[in-house]
């Protein structure tokens, strides 16, 4: 379960940016739309921990983020949520399966190289398991940065814009791909994007309407 109460975001020199109460049930499937600077990637990031509110607060189950501390929220992070990010963010120095190890380790999860492999082969993308992430291919490193989000079974899956400048067929995979990931761990999924194909595949949407931005 994931909720937000009376959440506020305020950037440096910026308006405070105000996010809709909202409850997203376990293996629930959700779009977050809006157009372009309405609060998507913000609200993607506070749910993640990785910004702090102004006001208000994210729960993810019982656990108000809030509380934590900076390093137990790291912790927290790195086994309760997995986030896909828009840029990826893979270690391109590291082969495939140390980005995934690397996630475990930073989870303060015990190495489970049987984990890693199962994950890269039900995205199929196995025989990259020895390929530095900088070799990859956009579509193959977008795969990977999946399979680290899921590596761990998160209770949480966010993706920002995965299907940005994807044609139709690829990005049908995509958001598939995120969809059968969250049913796997039985995660909450959480979809970023402004592009309204995502309607079709995520059964719910929660709108960051323009006018989120106090003026
Ligand atoms: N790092 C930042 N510094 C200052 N303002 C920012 C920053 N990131 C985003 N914003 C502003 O916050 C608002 C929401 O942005 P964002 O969350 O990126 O929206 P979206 O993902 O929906 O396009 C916009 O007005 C944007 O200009
Ligand atoms: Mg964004």
């Amino acid at each position: 379960m994931l909720q937000t109460s009376a959440l506020t975001y305020r950037y440096r020199n910026g308006k405070p940016i105000r996010f809709p109460d909202w409850t997203a049930g376990p293996g629930e499937q959700w779009w977050l739309s809006g157009p372009s600077g309405s609060g998507k990637t913000t609200l993607l990031h506070l749910l993640a921990g990785l910004l702090r509110p102004a006001t208000g607060e994210v729960r993810v189950g019982e656990q108000a983020l809030t509380t934590l501390a900076p390093a137990q929220l790291d912790r927290f992070r790195g086994r309760h949520i997995g986030m896909v990010f828009q840029r990826l963010h893979l270690l391109p120095a590291l082969t495939v399966t140390a980005n995934l190890e690397l996630a475990r380790y930073l989870a303060g999860l015990p190495r489970d190289g049987v984990r890693v492999h199962s994950t890269l082969e039900r995205l199929d993308i196995a025989d990259l398991a020895h390929r530095r992430a900088h070799e990859l291919s956009q579509g193959q490193a977008q795969r990977v940065a999946i399979a680290r989000a899921v590596v761990n079974q998160p209770r949480i899956l966010l993706a920002d814009e995965p299907t940005a400048s994807l044609d139709e067929a690829n990005a049908e995979r995509v958001a598939r791909l995120l969809c059968d990931e969250a049913e796997a761990c039985a995660a909450t999924l959480v979809v970023a994007s402004h592009d309204r194909r995502l309607g079709r595949w995520l059964p719910q949407r929660l709108d960051l309407a323009e006018g989120r931005v106090a003026a």
